[in-house]
């Protein structure tokens, strides 16, 4: 995952051979490896989650965090769908407003309440299998070290600034929430059936990057969105990417980047849309679809029902 513009000199001093040795996939294909300690002196269990190392954050640390949340904060009102802004104290530390790195013990007082989920640390991205396992188990991994001030602007993989900023306020909506742990049995089964790069693209244009048409505006509900100042603005505003109604075989035939704003988004009309289209069973389109050709990240076809941009 990744937040903003990519800066001119990309992490190209990491020894790509880290990832083949973990099984570590980042989304889409890359060789980067993943950063992030997952040896933490044998304290990283099978499932890959970790304890999350509070005492590890400097003040430093807090205060890049604290400053993400107030930018991000004051930018989503009117452009994040309600229910994220509806949620979104409830990251807030006991009721206070967030000016330190929340405990994820703290959140999941509150978030085992509202709708049985957990925070779960992990030291960065882990293998798909790992991920959907998770989810299904309705334990949510969380990235647990956070950017440097270099990175405030860009980021190109998960850090806890987005997951937890970027996902966590829409697993305190039932809905929402049932909808994700539908995702990591749907993401086991895609396994068994080798389409995990096709529900990996649905997951990817949506639950990090989906738009909602909401009262009659252009709103973002996307994680990857939500977390970023600079995508944020350029997903609803700007006359650059393309913006089309969500079709399922579309969207899981259309490959993406994950080191620039996105050039296509989906839009979904409403949330029970998505539901009632994620509901069936997806075996018979993984089988269509390997009849079918991958569309480039920027691919525009005649059957698309395009979208406007917000004018602001
Ligand atoms: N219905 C999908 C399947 O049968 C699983 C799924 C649910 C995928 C919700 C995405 C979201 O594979
Ligand atoms: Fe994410």
């Amino acid at each position: 995952m990744k937040n903003g513009q990519p800066p001119e000199d990309e992490n190209s001093d990491q020894d790509p051979h880290t990832v083949e040795s973990l099984g570590v996939t980042s989304y889409g294909a890359s060789t980067r490896a993943p950063r992030g300690d997952y040896s933490r002196n044998g304290q990283v269990k099978a499932d890959y989650t970790c304890a999350q190392d509070y005492a590890g954050y400097t003040e430093a640390d807090h205060d890049t965090y604290r400053r993400l949340h107030a930018r991000q904060s004051a930018l989503l009102v009117g452009r994040a769908c309600d229910e994220f802004i509806t949620a979104l104290p409830a990251l807030d530390q006991s009721g206070r407003a967030a000016h330190r790195i929340p405990r994820f013990d703290d959140i999941n007082e509150r978030l085992f309440k509202a709708t049985g989920w957990q925070l779960v640390a992990v030291p960065g991205l882990i293998p798909e299998v790992a991920f959907f396992t998770l989810l299904s188990q309705r334990r949510f991994p969380v990235t647990d070290w956070i950017r440097t001030p270099q990175e405030f602007d860009y980021i190109v993989e998960p850090d806890i600034f987005h997951d937890l900023f970027g996902h966590v306020p829409l697993l305190f909506n039932p809905v929402f929430a049932d909808h994700l742990q539908a995702y990591g049995a749907g993401g086991l089964k895609a396994h068994r059936l080798g389409a995990c790069e096709q529900l990996s693209r649905l997951y990817w244009y949506t639950i990090e990057f989906g738009l909602i048409q909401q009262q009659g505006q252009l709103r973002a509900y996307g994680a990857g969105i939500l977390s970023s100042s600079g995508e944020l603005v350029h997903a609803l505003s700007s006359q650059a990417p393309q913006r089309i109604a969500l079709a399922l075989l579309r969207a899981m035939r259309t490959r993406y980047k994950i080191d620039s704003y996105q050039q296509t988004y989906f839009v979904i009309d409403s949330f029970s849309q998505l539901f009632d289209m994620t509901a069936p069973d997806f075996t018979p389109f993984y089988r269509q679809l390997k009849n079918m050709s991958e569309l480039a990240a920027d691919a525009s076809l005649a059957e698309d029902e395009r979208m406007s941009p917000r004018l602001n």
